[in-house]
């Protein structure tokens, strides 16, 4: 392309696609996703299946090695998980470090990426042994990262892995455990809890992945990569849209306020949260399973009354022509939130949450770019609009 010119001075064909909104960045074998039809499947799997019948570490292993396990590999893979779950005591060190009041995400970031640091051989990333190694800590490590940076806000003690329990249990046995006596999860908790990282294990060329993918070509080590991702999946656009969504309906406060502030989104004051996608224009499937499980939660937990307005808001628009028009419908952030505040955490780890399943999700894709013959280093060019070449000027010469 750059050798169409229509004269020396051309600088030739560009696609100037600021958002990459039709720019496919690579070539990939592990989610498919068809916004039109509200399709997702990881690695030709139906997410309905698969939230239905599999393990969070089912699809992690899914996601990774292309197929699903057969027992043995499956006990192997798990096995290595768990006994991967604790992590240096030096870590433990560096998120006490942290401010009492910072952001959750903000020490998941740092912590993360931090971890480059205690395994240096992870920059061996040609050899595929290593690799997995690394795949396997990253995936372990990622709860424990999170429920230190958890703790750490509430004030509490840190809780050790516990490895009897299962991937979720033990995610939330080190969030909630408070005495000596063994934690003992509500099975039902921890069942919604692996289906909510089912459904946020990957979603193709998203913000996140795509950043994992453009820092992971410069061949850094995954955990820097990672880390990228979770710098992210952090804003309020991605990760943080399910905080973004409690805020609003707390601000919301009652069925009464509801009418006014659709009309304030309508005359663009502000956006409804938890609506809209850049590739779903018809339904998020993973928003239809996630209600069924905020249900199974709230069998629990008790009902969370901000679901009345949330299902209120969500009956309003859409039957509304300003939404339908535009194609907006929940996404799976309008829900995730009222399920993470029903088992009793704060906004700044709603997107925690989100980061600890799509860690699979990242590696997969980060393993896969690495073996890819075709991929360089990520480097976009650019519609350059500034000055041209032109000469100094001596400060005292400029008025
Ligand atoms: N509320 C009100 N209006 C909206 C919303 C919304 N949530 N989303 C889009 N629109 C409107 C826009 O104002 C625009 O209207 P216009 O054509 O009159 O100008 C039109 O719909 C198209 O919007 P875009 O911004 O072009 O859509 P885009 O695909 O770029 O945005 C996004 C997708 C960022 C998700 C957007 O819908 C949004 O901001 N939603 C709220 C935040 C959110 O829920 N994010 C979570 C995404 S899912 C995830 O990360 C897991």
């Amino acid at each position: 392309f750059r050798q169409i010119k229509t004269s020396d001075d051309d600088f030739g064909l560009m696609a100037y696609d600021p958002a990459f909104t039709n720019t496919a960045s690579c070539r990939s074998a592990i989610t498919y996703l068809d916004g039109e039809n509200g399709v997702l499947e990881y690695r030709g799997y139906p997410i309905e299946q698969l939230a239905e019948h599999s393990t969070y570490l089912e699809v992690a292993y899914l996601l990774i090695h292309g197929e699903l396990p057969t027992q043995a590999q499956f006990d192997e893979f798990e096995h290595h998980i768990t006994v991967h779950t604790f992590v240096h005591e030096n870590v433990k060190e560096f998120v006490g470090g942290f401010r009492h009041d910072a952001h959750p995400m903000g020490m998941l970031l740092g912590s993360v990426g931090a971890l480059s640091t205690f395994y240096p051989d992870a920059n061996e990333i040609h050899d595929p042994e290593n690799r997995m190694i690394q795949t396997i800590r990253l995936i372990a490590k990622m709860p424990t990262l999170a429920a230190f940076a958890y703790r750490h806000v509430m004030g509490m003690p840190y809780v050790y892995p516990d490895n009897d329990l299962k991937y979720p249990g033990n995610f939330l046995s080190m969030m909630y455990k408070m005495t000596e006596l063994k934690y003992e999860p509500d099975p039902r908790l921890e069942r919604a809890l692996d289906i909510l990282f089912i459904l946020h294990a990957d979603h193709e060329q998203n913000c996140s992945t795509n950043a994992v993918r453009a820092v992971g070509s410069s061949q850094v080590d995954p955990y820097s990569a990672v880390a990228a991702g979770v710098g992210a999946l952090y804003g309020p656009l991605h990760g943080g849209a399910n905080e973004a969504v409690l805020r609003m309906l707390k601000r919301i406060g009652s069925k009464d306020n509801i009418k006014d502030f659709m009309q304030g989104v309508k005359d663009g004051n502000e956006r409804l949260m938890g609506f809209g996608h850049r590739v779903y224009k018809n339904f998020d499937p993973r928003a239809t399973i996630i209600r069924k499980a905020t249900e199974d939660v709230f069998e629990v937990t008790g009902v969370n009354p901000l679901l009345q307005i949330a299902n209120e808001v969500a009956k309003i628009a859409l039957e509304d022509d300003y939404f339908v028009s535009r194609k907006l419908y929940p996404n799976v952030d309008f829900y995730s939130g009222l399920i993470y505040e029903a088992l009793g955490l704060p906004m700044d780890m709603f997107p925690v949450m989100f980061a600890i399943p799509r860690t699979s999700g990242w590696i997969a894709q980060w393993l896969e770019m690495v073996q890819d013959k075709e991929q360089k280093i990520a480097r976009p060019r650019q519609i350059y609009t500034g000055e041209r070449t032109r000469d100094y000027v001596a400060l005292d010469k400029r008025s």
